[in-house]
């Protein structure tokens, strides 16, 4: 089935529109080239990748074999810490590019920070990207409210997006404020909390009053804030599907409500001890 969501659910940010729902590639068993194409083919029109995922020459793969023009996708990749030196930055977008088989990404992201490298030393490689065309927009991810601040003292280019873990279980007021402030979007990673979510009896109860499944109601919850957008990962057609199948409902504001109350669990699933910089605190209520 195809699945088209409206023009409408694209986020604007600095000249870019980026679609508000996106496919992950993380942790994908290979070959995966195959779900890129399925998920392309249901109507994704934004895929995330990374150099650090492994999965760039794949998701080329999947885009060629799509037969979707290049100008109708979205391709999301990112920089990572090791490589936050100017030349090393530019040199991994560049074999990005190539291996991705692509003339340009959409978006291009410093994957986590990197505090042994000058910020204006990472930003600046970020915006020469950008500049040489290597890149249509630019972005961070893991970025935490100072290092945002930082981020855009230096970066001569604006950034459209700060790609972090958001779900019902972790608030990011304070990180949403922020973004608003300088018209970016989140970007939002672990949409379903690696599966942690879909079990939550209140995410189950709303579901099904909508005849949605639970997942379909987590990210719901996010794309329906303004400037969220979401990037689950699945496997199976069926979750791919349904993933961007979140469009034909809206939950109501006491549903939103008691959503955005499950904060209370504070989950966060993605914290590398070896990269993730100290987190912000954000309060519950
Ligand atoms: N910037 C960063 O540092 C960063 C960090 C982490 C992730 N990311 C990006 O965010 C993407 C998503 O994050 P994630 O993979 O960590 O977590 P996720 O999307 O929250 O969770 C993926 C898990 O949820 C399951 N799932 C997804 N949709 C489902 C559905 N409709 N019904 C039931 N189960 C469902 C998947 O199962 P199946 O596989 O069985 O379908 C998989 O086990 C990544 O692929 C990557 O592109 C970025």
């Amino acid at each position: 089935m195809q699945l088209q969501p409206p023009k409408a659910f694209t986020l604007s940010a600095h000249g870019a529109e980026m679609p508000a729902i996106g496919f992950g590639t993380m942790t994908f068993p290979r070959p995966c080239a195959e779900l890129v194409a399925a998920a392309i083919a249901c109507g994704y029109r934004m895929i995330d990748t990374a150099r650090k995922y492994g999965t760039e020459a794949e998701v080329g793969e999947g885009i060629r074999a799509s037969g979707i023009k290049r100008s109708e996708l979205w391709v999301t990749t990112k920089v990572t810490e090791l490589d936050a030196r100017e030349a090393d930055f530019l040199k991994s977008a560049e074999t990005s590019l190539k291996t991705l088989g692509l003339d340009y990404v959409d978006l291009l992201l410093v994957h986590w920070p990197q505090p042994k490298v000058p910020f204006a030393e990472t930003l600046g490689a970020l915006a020469k990207a950008k500049r040489a065309g290597l890149a249509r927009h630019i972005g961070v991810s893991n970025f935490t409210l100072a290092m945002l601040d930082e981020a855009w003292r230096v970066c001569p280019e604006p950034l459209i997006t700060n790609q972090l873990e958001y779900h019902c279980y972790l608030p990011q007021d304070r990180m949403l404020a922020a973004l608003k402030r300088y018209g970016m979007i989140l970007t939002a990673y672990c949409p379903v909390a690696r599966g942690e979510l879909l079990n939550d009896p209140v995410v189950g109860e709303i579901a099904k009053a909508h005849g949605k499944t639970p997942a379909q109601v987590a990210l719901r919850w996010l794309i329906q804030q303004p400037m969220v957008a979401a990037v689950p990962r699945a496997l199976t057609k069926e979750h791919i599907t349904e993933n961007l199948d979140v469009f034909d409902f809206a939950l109501s504001d006491e549903e939103m409500t008691r959503l955005s109350a499950l904060r209370a669990r504070r989950l966060r699933v993605v914290d590398p001890p070896e990269r993730a910089p100290k987190w912000d605190e954000e309060p519950l209520a």
